[in-house]
């Protein structure tokens, strides 16, 4: 079983996509992790994530050992994920790894939960239950601030919601495998819910997805 969990930043897909994992023993795999790690290969030699010769050698090189490094969440490298998720040979570096996952998901399990922005549409296009999990930008800013202050990181709420924005216009208007919900995928607002209240939501849409059709 292949769950596509995709949509913008902070609209709660991360967290979601976990609890329906553990909930439903699958893999899960964070694919934003994978350009965030390389982009921080990128910049920790000192390269413009911009460059797609450099860029592509990275993804290359990105194994899922590299998830593990310690400054994947920071807000620059996010940005960096986003430049370097523009270039069409790192999107095609990527998908092998992710594909694989997807079919062979690790420790046995029979099947995986797999976030990011493009699974639905270009990663795993047979999926058998596809999310677009989206909010308002300003929920979206509110959550991305109070998760940044969490980690004790300075921030300024009209600067994150600023960076917010221009990485939601890169993501979507991107030539290769743009942000956007697949023509089957449930759109599944989560302005006004909790993490608990999107975990409901979303274990219903699953069962009327999974259910076997009447005999
Ligand atoms: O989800 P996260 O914020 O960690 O992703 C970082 C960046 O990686 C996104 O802004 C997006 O540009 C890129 N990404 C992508 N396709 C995915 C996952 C992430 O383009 N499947």
């Amino acid at each position: 079983m292949i769950i596509a969990i995709d949509g913008p930043g902070a609209a709660g897909k991360g967290t979601l996509a976990r609890r329906l994992a553990a909930a439903l023993d699958l893999a899960f795999l964070d694919t934003g992790l994978l350009y965030r790690a390389v982009a921080a290969k990128v910049l920790a030699d000192g390269h413009d994530p911009a460059v797609p010769a450099v860029a592509e050698a990275a993804a290359r090189s990105v194994t899922f050992a590299d998830l593990n490094r310690p400054d994947l969440r920071r807000e620059g490298v996010g940005q960096g994920a986003s430049q370097v998720a523009a270039i069409p040979g790192v999107r095609a570096a990527l998908l092998d790894l992710q594909r694989r996952f997807a079919g062979q998901p690790p420790d046995g399990k029979r099947g995986a939960v797999l976030d990011g922005r493009d699974i639905g549409t270009v990663v795993c296009p047979g999926a058998d239950v596809k999310l677009f999990v989206t909010a308002s930008l300003d929920s979206r800013a509110a959550r991305r601030q109070k998760e940044l202050r969490g980690r004790g990181e300075a921030s300024i709420y009209a600067r994150v919601k600023q960076e917010m924005q221009e990485r939601d216009a890169r993501d979507s208007a991107r030539a290769t495998a743009p942000l956007k919900p697949a023509p089957d995928a449930v759109v599944l607002d989560t302005s006004e819910m909790d993490a608990d209240s999107a975990f409901r939501a979303a274990m219903d849409i699953i069962s009327a997805r999974t259910a076997a059709p009447p005999a």
